[in-house]
Order: structure tokens, then sequence, then C-alpha cells
């Protein structure tokens, strides 16, 4: 499968390889066409550019994120409104300026497709299309398979072969209509659910026709258009985790099986205080990469109003998650590239759904956020720059000093099955007593963002459910508790604690603490290399 053409426009038509940035600055000064800026930063370089080297690098500018995409040989993307794009002035503007490559947000859903069962209406996916093929942008359609948004007039009284058929008929219509013009599609759309028994999403299709409709729609698929490239898209796997390992070994064994599959999306709907760690990410685009897939980012927001703070402390913290999840798909050879699920505030689906947010990189009235240049950082494969921790004795190499235990007991022992020293907290009598560390005030009031991870073991219980958290007591007499981090721990191996901590604090801090606890009582919970670094962005323009 991977042996296929890319989707993307610009290797195709531009008929020459593309150089990643690595290669540009291999070669600044001697290449007239690419402008740089002449600007140095002192700064640690990142480890994928410069081979861990530190000293001056010199940076590429270019002036929207499609020409930096197109030097990295990869692509940026956005989700398309027909409405916005018919209607609005501005919105086709900074789409054509700033974006290689499309997906229609709704319009190629089955539902919007398919309004009654013997009619398609193509005029706003067809909308989509002339604009990108005008304006040389590659096309990812989605998706044929959803639970969602499908068309009212399948129901739950069909016969099993009529659901087959008319999925087929769906999928084989759509892309002859779009033969060689999408040149890419995800084929099926959130088919797992760790909330259910089997680990499938109970839809129509899983409840009538089983799991093996996955693989169907990728035969059918196929079958209509050997060319076309052809995706799983899913969300909430971008982090390793239970979840992605289940579509891990779910794609493991469509490939083996000879399901043609060329590749995957991670959805990336991220918070702001909440998105995977880079070594995590990093190593999960890995993983599948070497299934043979093809992996991008596919639908990339980041909300920033679950966290306190105001908007230029949660928009800094936005900038560098953005920065963060671009900058490892950039970075990494297996990622071909990066769709953001919107470009402006004003037409986000989480703002649509829930209360106001804002996770785009343009705000409302169309002017760039700092989450722009984030993506722009990222686009130069350019990663945040973490700082030392700010925690003191994280590693446990001075036993106990500066740490401290809320109920329980308090022990530092050998790790189990690892190097170096564990803090593990037994007879704890309840869910809240665990490992504390008090004094992070002087490190810690000028706000975040932060990234914190630590190691977690459990002793005397499977699974359980392990946070950690930071309180912080204010001049106003309150204590915010704020969460880092919250992962299932088990007693069979060490977890990743992880998480983000993006900005500032409601009152004016006073005391800062962190405590790391959850599992029941009595359950010993063990706890090594504790980390809580400060994320800057790399560069200071
Ligand atoms: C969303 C659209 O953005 C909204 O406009 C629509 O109302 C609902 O669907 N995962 C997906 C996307 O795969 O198709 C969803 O898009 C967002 C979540």
């Amino acid at each position: 499968m991977a042996s296929r053409h890319r989707f993307s426009t610009f290797s195709r038509r531009n008929g020459r390889a593309h150089k990643s940035i690595a290669q540009h600055l291999g070669i600044i000064g001697s290449v007239a066409a690419l402008v740089f800026s002449g600007s140095c930063s002192g700064q640690r370089p990142t480890d994928a550019l410069m081979g861990g080297a530190g000293g001056m690098m010199m940076t590429p500018e270019f002036a929207t994120l499609r020409e930096a995409a197109d030097a990295a040989g990869k692509y940026i993307g956005t989700a398309v409104d027909a409405e916005a794009l018919r209607n609005e002035e501005k919105y086709p503007e900074i789409l054509a300026r700033e974006f290689n490559s499309v997906t229609p947000e709704n319009a190629t859903k089955w539902g919007p497709l398919a309004p009654d069962a013997e009619s398609y209406d193509w005029e706003d996916a067809d909308a989509i299309v002339e604009f990108a093929e005008e304006h040389s942008q590659a096309i990812k359609g989605h998706a044929f398979v959803w639970d969602q948004q499908t068309p009212s007039w399948l129901s739950s009284s069909m016969t099993e072969e009529e659901l087959r058929t008319a999925l087929k008929d769906h999928i084989q219509t759509t892309l002859e209509r779009y033969r060689g013009k999408i040149g890419a599609w995800d084929v099926v759309n959130e088919a797992v659910d760790m909330d259910t028994e089997s680990g499938y999403t109970e839809s129509i299709f899983y409840d009538k026709l089983g799991p093996g409709y996955i693989e169907d729609a990728f035969r059918w698929a196929h079958e209509a258009d050997p060319d076309v490239l052809l995706y799983y898209n899913e969300v909430a796997i971008e982090r390793a985790g239970p979840k992605s390992d289940f579509t891990y070994e779910l794609m493991r064994d469509l490939l083996d099986r000879g399901v043609p599959i060329d590749g995957i999306g991670f959805q990336s709907h991220v918070s702001t205080h909440r998105y995977p760690p880079l070594s995590n990410l990093r190593a999960n685009i890995r993983r599948f990469a070497d299934l043979g897939l093809r992996v991008n980012i596919s639908e990339l927001d980041a909300r920033t109003v679950l966290m306190p703070g105001n908007q230029q402390e949660r928009w800094s913290a936005q900038r560098i998650a953005f920065q963060q999840v671009v900058g490892a798909c950039i970075v990494e050879p297996g990622c071909e590239g990066v769709t953001l699920w919107g470009f402006t505030d004003r037409y986000s689906w989480i703002a649509d759904e829930t209360e106001p947010d804002d996770p785009l990189i343009f705000d409302r009235n169309y002017q760039k956020k700092p989450a722009y240049e984030g993506t722009m950082d990222g686009l130069k494969g350019l990663l945040p720059v973490t700082l030392e921790s700010v925690i003191e004795n994280g590693d446990f190499s001075m036993g106990s000093d500066n740490w401290d235990s809320v109920g329980g007991t308090l022990a530092i022992a050998e790790a189990t099955e690892t190097n170096g020293p564990a803090a593990c907290v037994s007879e704890r009598a309840e869910e809240t007593d665990g490992l504390l560390q008090e004094g992070l005030l002087s490190s810690m009031k000028q706000g975040g963002p932060f990234s914190f991870s630590a190691q977690v073991r459990l002793k005397g219980a499977e699974s359980e459910t392990t946070n950690a958290h930071l309180f912080v007591e204010t001049e106003e007499g309150s204590t915010e508790e704020h969460s880092l981090a919250t992962v299932p721990a088990t007693s069979s191996e060490w977890t990743e604690l992880a998480g983000y901590f993006g900005l500032g604090f409601e009152g004016t801090p006073t005391g800062i603490e962190l405590l790391i606890s959850g599992p029941p009582a009595d359950v010993e919970l063990c706890v090594r290399d504790v980390q809580l670094n400060p994320l800057t962005t790399r560069s200071a323009h």
C-alpha cells in the first residue's frame, strides 16, 4: 500500500522531490530562492534539526503556513465550512493563502450528501472541490462511514442486506463522482469506543453488520477507485494509551488480512492543558507508521476555556500546544501532514456545540492569534523548549527530602523493575492521600505553561485512576485546585502520568503544592521521576 502516490498535490504537480527543513537548513546561503531572515537564536535547537547539538541556528522565515509546509514536504490543511466559503470575504482569502490541503468539514459526510434515498446533493462538496483545485490544494474527503450525520432515511428497520447495499452504493457513487479530484478519503471514522463491551462503537453499522463493516468499506472503496488513498480516522488516539492500543491492534489485523488501508488520522481535538507529551505523541506516530501506514493529524484544535487565566495567558499556552502537535508531525518522518479542524474561532464546531471557546489559530475577526505563530514554528520543525524541572528532588535521589505524604506512610525504596528509587505511600486512608511537595510558589507563581510527568505504579490493585493536582492558596483566601494529569495506573508496570498546566491563576497565589493521589484507600501508590517543566516557545519573535 505504501507505494501508492501521495494524495497531496504538491509532490505530483511539481514533479520534484521535496526537501525537508533539515535539508534546507543544510544548504543555507546557497539557495537564492529561499528567503531567510538572518535572525539567530542562541536557544537550544531541536534535536531533529540539529542532531541535538547546541549553539546558534538560522531559522527560515515563511510568509504563509503553506509555504512552510511545502518546504517541509508536508501538508497543512483545514476543515472547510461550505457556508463560510460562500458567504464571507476573508474566509476564502485566508483559506487560499495559508493552506495547501483541505477537508470538507461536513459536505462529504453521508447525511449532508444524501438528503433522500434516491438522490445526492453535491452542491457544497462541489464548491469546496472547485475552490481547492483553483488554489492547488490537496483534498481529503471525510468520511464515508460514521455513526453520526447519517442520512435520516437510514433506519433500523432496514435489513442487513439493504444496509450493506446502501453503504456500498454510497461509497462507490461518491468515489466515482470525485475520481481524479479527491485523492484521499477517510473511509471509516470513529469505529472504536472503549466504553462499550466490544470496544467498537455501537452504531447502526456495527449493530447490523458486525465489525466486518470496517473492512468491507475499505474493500468497496478500493474496488471503485484503486488509485485513491484510504484512511481510518479516530478520536482520542493521539496519546498512546488503551484506545490507541486497541486501534493499533485493529489496524494491524486489517493490514495482516490484506485490507486496502493506506493511512490513519489522529483527530487530536485537544485542550490546551491536555495534550500528549511530545515523546508519547512521537512514539505513537512512529508505531503506526511502522505498520506501513501514512499517519496524519486530521482534526487539530485546542480548547482553552477549561483552563483558568485571562485570554492572553490561555492563548500563549495554546500557542505551545499547536507548536508541539504540529512540530511533532514535522519532525517525525512517518507523519505526512496536519489538518486543523477549521482556522477561525468564528467557525468552530466546539464553539457551536458547547460554551463559546476559542480553539483555532485566527480569532473571530480573522486576526492571527499566538497559535498561528505556534503552528508556524511547528511547521519549521521547532519544538517547544522544556526548561529544568521546578520539582525539588524529583528523582528521590536525596531520599524523601522535600517530599511528604498526606495521610499514609511515605517510604523511599528501590523501584521495581527499573533503576533508581521510588517513593511509595502505603496505609492510605482515603483517595486523596498521597505524595506531596509543598513550596512551589516561587518557581510557579508566574504561571505556566508547564508540562508535568511522573511514573506511577500500584501495589494491591489491578488498575485504578491516579492523578496529579496543584493546590493553590490565594491572597483572596480561596484554594484553587488544578488537575494536571489523570491516568489508569496498574500494578503490573510503570505508567506515565502526564499532562499540562497552561496558565496563570484566578487569584494571587500565596502557596502552591503538588499532590499525586487518586487510587482507593489501602492501595499503595508508588511514584518515581516527577517533573514539572516550564515550557517556552523556542523563537522569540
Ligand atoms: C463536526 C463538525 O465540525 C460540525 O460542524 C458538525 O456539526 C459535527 O461534526 N470528529 C469528526 C468530525 O470526525 O467529522 C466532527 O465534525 C468533529 C469530531
